[in-house]
This record gives structure tokens, sequence and C-alpha cells, in this order.
């Protein structure tokens, strides 16, 4: 009875941590989400737009690469080298443990890094974009970052599901935790793009279809699959910067 109180209040209480909380907390279990059809669909995703990047000997910044999911994949391109960077200690104590000789940043209060201009021919964000209150002035820094010539690939929830009430959440601990989001509209980033002149080169996007409905039924959750049906889920996107240097 207790117990069907405090959750009674719990749930009344609860509302969207602020992502530096929530990831410290999904640390410990963000390895062992299987089963995930975001991680399912960026994927493909990823698969297309990687072949538009040649990664090989190139300086790879991960930015909010949390615990490395895609590290094994990185490394495959054969880079030169990967930098991780993350607002969570300890979701960045998890890579440690993985990669201990890798060079780590943990973002604190602005979104800059103290490294040169330049520093990096290639950007990876996957699924980080939407927790980013000030997109701009992280667009800012990346595009400070990147050589001329360089590539960013961001991936992440879609903003037309967040817009329609989509949350990105996590269980633990027979408690689930919501994680807050801002909503950047497509046009948004494109147009962020436009005003540093970097240029979106690629665009992919991922819906919630009748394939994925089997997902939805294992997870006891075709409510959600009626409600979201037939919305893009996940998108992601190559930007280049162009090289002027080469223009003549
Ligand atoms: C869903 S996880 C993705 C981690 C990893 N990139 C991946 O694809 O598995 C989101 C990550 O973004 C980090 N993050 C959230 N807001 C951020 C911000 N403003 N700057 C940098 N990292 C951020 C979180 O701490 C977390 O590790």
């Amino acid at each position: 009875m207790l117990k069907n109180i405090k959750n009674v209040i719990d749930k009344i209480n609860r509302k969207p941590l602020e992502p530096r909380k929530a990831y410290d907390i999904w640390s410990e279990t963000y390895d062992t989400e299987n089963d995930n059809l975001v991680f399912k669909l960026e994927e493909e995703i990823l698969d297309s737009l990687f072949k538009k990047a040649d990664l090989s000997r190139k300086l790879v910044l991960d930015y909010g690469c949390g615990t490395g999911r895609n590290w094994e994949r990185l490394l495959s391109f054969h880079p030169e080298k990967i930098t991780g960077c993350d607002i969570s200690p300890k979701m960045l104590g998890r890579l440690k443990v993985k990669y201990p000789a890798i060079d780590i940043y943990v973002i604190k209060k602005n979104s800059s890094l103290p490294l040169k201009p330049n520093s990096f021919d290639f950007i990876l964000s996957t699924l980080v974009v939407a927790q980013i209150n000030n997109l701009k002035e992280v667009f800012c820094e990346w595009n400070r970052l990147l050589k001329p010539g360089g590539k960013i690939l961001i991936t992440d929830l879609h903003p037309t599901v967040l817009s329609a009430g989509g949350k990105r959440t996590f269980e633990k601990d027979d408690r689930t935790y919501e994680v807050k989001n801002y909503i950047h509209p497509i046009e948004e980033i494109k147009k962020i793009c436009g005003n540093l002149n970097i240029e979106v080169t690629g665009l992919e996007e991922r819906l919630i279809s009748e394939t994925s409905i089997d997902f939805y039924k294992r997870k006891n959750a075709l409510h959600i699959y009626k409600r979201f049906s037939g919305m893009p889920l996940v998108y992601g996107m190559l930007i280049e910067k162009k090289d002027e240097t080469n223009k003549y």
C-alpha cells in the first residue's frame, strides 16, 4: 500500500530530467539497452551516411559520445584518432573503461572545448541534438573545431515525433525516467548551417512503419505505435564545411 502511494506521488513529481543528471543515472545500464527501435533505425541511417564520409586516417570528434556506442564502427574505418566529449562524467567513465588511452573532455558550462580551431576532420554527434538548448552556439563551436573540407554527421529523434509528444525515456529500477528535450525542426538546423556557410549534403529519415509493429508488440506498446505510426522517428544529417582554399 505504502509502495503504491509512493509510486503515485513519484509519478506526479516526476519531471523530465536535465540531460547531465539523466545520463549519469542511465550510464549504469545504457550499454545493456537492447531491442531498441531508435538504435536499429539509426543504424540504417549511419550505414548510409558513413558511406559518404571517408574516415580513414582522419581526426574524429564524437560530441556527446556517451559510452562510445559507435566507437567499434568508427574504429573499423581506421581513423587517426577519436576524441570524445560529453556533459555526463559517468557516461564518459564507462567509455574510459572500454578505451583507457583516449582523450576525453567533460563539457561544463557552455559548449566550448579547450581545443584549437581546425582540430578535426569529422564531427559525429549521435542522439544528442535535441538535448541541446542553444543549438546555434554548439554549431558555431563545431564549425570552429572543424577543418575546411571537414564533415559533421548528426542523428537524433525526429523533431516531428517530439512535437507530437514523443519522449526520450529509459527504464531503471522499475522506474521510467524522461530526459528533457528541446525541439529543433529540420528547417531550423538547415538555417543554422546556412548562416555558418556549411552545407547540408545528406538527409535521411526513418518512419515508424508496419515493419516496426513487432517491436511495439514485444514492448506491450501498441497504443504508442497507433499514436505515432507513419511519423518519422529518427533522422540523420550530413553537413560539409566547404574548403574555400580549393575554390580556384
Ligand atoms: C542518447 S545519448 C547518446 C550517446 C552516444 N552518442 C550514442 O549514440 O550512444 C546522449 C548523450 O548526449 C550527452 N549530452 C546531452 N546533452 C549534451 C550537451 N549539451 N552537450 C554534450 N553532450 C550532451 C549525454 O550526456 C549522453 O551521453
